[in-house]
């Protein structure tokens, strides 16, 4: 029989059973496996959270050390993925190169596809985070020119990220604990969101059987878009659009409340949290924090603040619970790091790769069923085929 009632977007079919994040979009509540967002945005690192999150529990020092170990070991990206990224022009989003990359891998890792144990998922999960980061900066890399760069194996993950993205040719690198918490913050915030557009992306790919990272190719095309991660670009670009038209934020709430006018305020709004994104809440004063100690004055912060402040009193948005999310912040806080703009939803996806890996093992374990959902057809009924000449 076919189905009765649709749910477009999704907005109230629950996918799958899961215990990985837990939210609770009235309470503005998040957590890891039982972990609150604030406690492990304070006090753990990235490469911590992602054993959590992956495999459910916070590791002793000896499961991270070996989880490290296995990461490195497995970090080497094949000499010929080099001739694929030279092949994009410099002008290609990042996004595209990135998820072009990682499909790649499963070219250069064709024993990666055929998950058939929990040993097997283990290959393919530290390839992919060791693998991942290089791909990240080597995506950069090419758009800035300059010569592609491995890490060293003698630092944390989240510091090696940062040196493979920014060591110049010829000069010692010397890493900077500023940024090193600061990237591990917002990689932490980013780490995992449940059921979101990205990560079922990856669970409905995974559940045909391809592989991670096939799977995780398609949840990078999917976070691309601006109504998810794309969104942290387009806040940056609209924020500096804003201060190139004299700072009038009135005139832009102004758009964004005009119903024939498509321009949305971005970074607000969210699905799920309808009082506040806990995410957001800790990003707003890591901005201030991170600006600070790199004594840096962006004047966006500012129009930033003051649009926030008057969206929170608008009627239209307070009718419509719409708050600023975790997108609203952060490219302020990645452009005060360095990191250029169209490189943030990258970042996004480097945060949220242990989310992804960590969803698609657990579809894998409790060996889901493909993800087909059903329609309810309002096309023609039967008629008759007409040759072309009598069209
Ligand atoms: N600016 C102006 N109006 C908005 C906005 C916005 N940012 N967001 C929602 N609305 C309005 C929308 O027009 C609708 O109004 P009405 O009831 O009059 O038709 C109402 O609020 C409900 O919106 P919706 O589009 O039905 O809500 P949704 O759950 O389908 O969409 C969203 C959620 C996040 C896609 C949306 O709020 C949005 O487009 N926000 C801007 C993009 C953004 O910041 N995305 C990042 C999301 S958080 C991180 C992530 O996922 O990457």
């Amino acid at each position: 029989g076919g189905v009765t009632t649709i749910d477009p977007g999704y907005k109230n079919t629950g996918s799958c059973e899961s215990a990985i994040t837990f939210l609770d979009g009235e309470k503005g509540i998040l957590r890891y496996r039982g972990y609150s967002i604030e406690e492990l945005a304070e006090k753990a690192d990235f490469l911590e959270v992602a054993f959590l999150l992956i495999f459910g529990e916070l590791p002793n020092k000896a499961q991270l050390d070996k989880f490290h170990d296995d990461i490195k070991k497995n970090s080497i990206v094949d000499e010929d993925v080099h001739k694929i990224l030279d092949a994009f022009p410099k002008s290609a989003h990042p996004m595209g190169v990135l998820s072009s990359l990682t499909s790649a891998l499963t070219a250069f890792n064709p024993s990666c596809v055929n998950v058939d144990s929990e040993e097997d998922m283990y290959q393919s999960v530290v390839r992919l985070l060791g693998k991942f980061p290089v791909l990240v900066a080597w995506t950069m890399r090419k758009k800035s020119g300059l010569p592609l760069d491995y890490g060293d194996k003698n630092l944390g993950y989240v510091e090696n990220i940062l040196k493979m993205m920014f060591k110049e040719p010829n000069e010692e690198y010397t890493q900077s604990k500023i940024l090193v918490n600061a990237l591990d913050k917002l990689l932490i915030l980013h780490a995992d969101h449940e059921q979101n557009c990205s990560t079922s992306t990856v669970r409905i790919v995974g559940s045909s059987h391809a592989g991670l990272f096939a799977s995780i190719s398609a949840g990078i095309s999917a976070l691309w878009g601006p109504l998810h991660g794309g969104a942290n670009q387009a806040v940056l670009e609209m924020l500096e659009g804003i201060k190139a038209d004299g700072g009038d934020t009135k005139k832009y709430m102004a758009k964004a409340k005009d119903k024939e006018d498509p321009f949305r305020l971005m970074g607000f709004g969210h699905r799920v949290y309808k009082n506040f994104d806990p995410r957001a809440k800790i990003i707003k004063v890591a901005a201030d924090e991170v600006l600070g100690d790199l004594g840096v004055e962006d004047p966006i912060l500012d129009i930033a603040k003051g649009l926030e402040k008057e969206a929170l009193e608008d009627p239209y948005f307070v009718d419509r619970k719409l708050y600023p999310n975790v997108d609203f912040y952060s490219g302020i806080i990645y452009r005060g790091m360095g990191i250029p703009t169209d490189m943030f939803t990258v970042m996004f996806a480097l945060g949220r790769l242990p989310g992804w890996i960590a969803q698609w093992r657990e579809m894998r374990l409790k060996k889901e069923p493909i993800g087909r959902p059903r329609q309810l057809y309002v096309g023609e009924t039967l008629r008759g085929f007409k040759p072309l000449e009598e069209r």
